[in-house]
């Protein structure tokens, strides 16, 4: 069943197919536009989607050597996301719907980014646990069943990728702040500032990284603009190493409490490598696996969405064609 899926929740215009067993092609064009600004201008994201999902739709489709007559259904992204940018995927999937005469299915962006595992270990079968930490949310789910999910922790204020995204605004490394940060940390001490960890009490699997920010803001505060620049090597690898050493502990006490042997990581920051080595040296004497996507499946993209979508679609599940976006959609 050839699936094109859709995403266009944030900055990212995405398609890609799969086809329940090959992710035949996986196009993301990434909005360069907003880096003027430090962040994500809703308007100027809904315009981009709009000049360029057509051709990556396209191109998602030639690179798969697929005609539009191909296509068995069509998946995409329904929210979280901006409202402006996800209307114009939905709107064009279901445009492409009608006129194909195929199934459409709206996907929670979250679940795709946790589907994004099982697209590079086709063996992943529940339950296991996942660690979302992306721009906009950090949650970590307990995947009961494919379609079955738990929250079982999520942040209280800003998410990983947020605080990434806000420090590296401080130590002016430009728009997203994560790959810049951990490119500055690889020269920098993560010993050499002590920036809070905050795990709340011992019982919860919140997070919170406000104050970590604020703390990294009142350092600079205490000095001159020649100063950070000498010293946001160490600066960048001391915020890094709080972020992971929470992300970690945290996705240790889940896997303890739920009894799990496999830990999945998703989301943007899911690509950082130093995070990746903190938590699979956190699970080793608990003989936990930590599984990953490779990068462009951490990130955003149309081919999580896709194989979330194929798993509907294949049991006979669809959307009807007054679905609309839903810019606070979390699982039930
Ligand atoms: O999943 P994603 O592409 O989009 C959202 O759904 O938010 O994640 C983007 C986030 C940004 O905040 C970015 O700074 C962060 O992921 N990120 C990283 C790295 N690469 C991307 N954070 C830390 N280290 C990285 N290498
Ligand atoms: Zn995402």
């Amino acid at each position: 069943m050839n699936i094109l899926g859709i995403e266009t929740s944030c900055d990212d215009t995405s398609a890609a197919v799969y086809d329940g067993h090959c992710l035949k092609s996986n196009i993301v064009s990434t909005q360069i536009v907003h880096r003027h600004f430090g962040g994500v201008v809703p308007e100027l994201a809904s315009r981009s989607h709009i000049q360029i999902i057509v051709p990556v739709i396209q191109e998602a489709l030639n690179q798969a050597g697929l005609a539009f007559s191909d296509l068995e259904g069509i998946a995409v992204t329904q929210g979280p996301g901006l409202a402006g940018s996800l209307l114009v995927g939905l709107s064009v999937a279901k445009g492409l719907s009608l006129s194909l005469g195929i199934p459409v299915i709206g996907v929670n962006h979250l679940e795709g980014h946790i589907w994004s595992n099982m697209l590079d270990n086709p063996d992943l079968a529940p339950p296991f646990l996942v660690l979302i930490v992306s721009g906009g949310h950090t949650q970590l789910v307990r995947v009961d069943d494919w379609g079955k999910y738990r929250i079982l922790g999520r942040t209280r204020d800003d998410a990983a990728g947020e605080a990434f995204d806000k420090v590296g605004k401080l130590l002016k490394v430009g728009y997203p702040g994560g790959p810049a940060i951990e490119k500055l940390a690889l020269e920098g001490r993560p010993d050499a500032f002590e920036f809070p960890r905050a795990f709340l009490d011992k019982e919860s699997l919140d997070f919170s990284f406000s104050g970590l920010k604020t703390a990294v803001l009142n350092q600079l505060r205490a000095h001159d603009e020649g100063w950070m620049l000498s010293n946001r090597k160490d600066i960048a690898a001391s915020f890094q190493e709080a972020v992971v050493d929470v992300l970690a502990e945290k996705a240790l006490y889940a896997a303890r409490q739920e009894g799990d042997r496999i830990v999945c990581i998703a989301g943007g920051v899911s690509v950082n490598q130093r995070f990746r080595k903190r938590l699979s040296d956190a699970v080793v004497p608990e003989k936990i696996r930590v599984l990953w996507p490779s990068p462009s499946l951490c990130t955003d993209n149309g081919g999580m969405i896709a194989a979330a979508g194929h798993f509907y679609l294949a049991s006979g599940k669809s959307s009807s064609l007054s679905i609309s976006p839903m810019p606070s959609l979390n699982f039930a």
